[in-house]
């Protein structure tokens, strides 16, 4: 099989994804230890090692200064699908949806299990920002709390994208290996770009 060649924006935006995804996880399991929605101060607590900046305040410091990172390279890579009109052909569509449920050929279901997955990365990713920004700024984005229902469902659902995100990455690598080989997932991240 040829070795596939991914473009540079595409890998800029994986390299960076990883890297700041990594950070607003871990610090913000440090900020979740410190007063943890699922119990309060006595409730479940996780594995300290899991965390980010040593205590409240040092996670806060990460996840806000990372927050910066993650945004912004959402923003861009945002713009450059919109602008090369990636956005036409890169996401699952209704033949994505149609060979899941109709078709019988077994490479095409995988294909459209993998784009379906990580098309829906995205929404999760955006999720996270906004149910963010209606934590760090409660008062001036009221409505956003109120659109979750009240401040604990925003906590409760901030913080269970950090169980979906990761199970999502780690569909997304395992069917990208599925339908492309190791060689998909290196072109993603070592090998030279386009
Ligand atoms: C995928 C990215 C993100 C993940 C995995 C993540 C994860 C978390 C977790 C686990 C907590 C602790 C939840 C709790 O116990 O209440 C938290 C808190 C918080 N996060 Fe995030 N977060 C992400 C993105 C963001 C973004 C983009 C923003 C801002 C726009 C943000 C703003 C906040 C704020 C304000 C808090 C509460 C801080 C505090 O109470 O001191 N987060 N985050």
């Amino acid at each position: 099989m040829r070795s596939p060649i991914q473009a540079l924006p595409a890998k800029i935006f994986h390299w960076v994804s990883f890297i700041s995804l990594f950070l607003m996880i871990t610090s913000g399991l440090q900020i979740y230890n410190a007063n943890p929605v699922f119990g309060g101060r006595e409730g479940i607590h996780l594995p300290a090692i899991l965390g980010l900046g040593g205590w409240l305040a040092g996670g806060r410091h990460w996840h806000f200064a990372s927050m910066w990172i993650f945004s912004l390279n959402l923003l861009w890579y945002g713009i450059y699908v919109v602008a090369t009109k990636r956005w036409r052909h890169r996401y699952a569509s209704n033949k994505d949806i149609k060979a899941l449920l109709v078709g019988q050929n077994p490479k095409r279901k995988n294909y459209a299990w993998h784009r379906l997955v990580y098309t829906m990365i995205i929404p999760v990713l955006l999720l996270a920002i906004y149910s963010g920004l209606g934590m760090y700024k409660p008062a001036q984005f009221y409505w956003i709390v109120d659109s979750f229902g009240g401040w604990d469902a925003l906590r409760i659902t901030h913080f269970l994208i950090v169980p979906i995100a990761i199970s999502l990455a780690a569909l997304h690598s395992q069917l990208g290996r599925k339908v492309g080989g190791d060689s998909l997932l290196d072109s993603m991240f070592w090998k030279n770009a386009k």
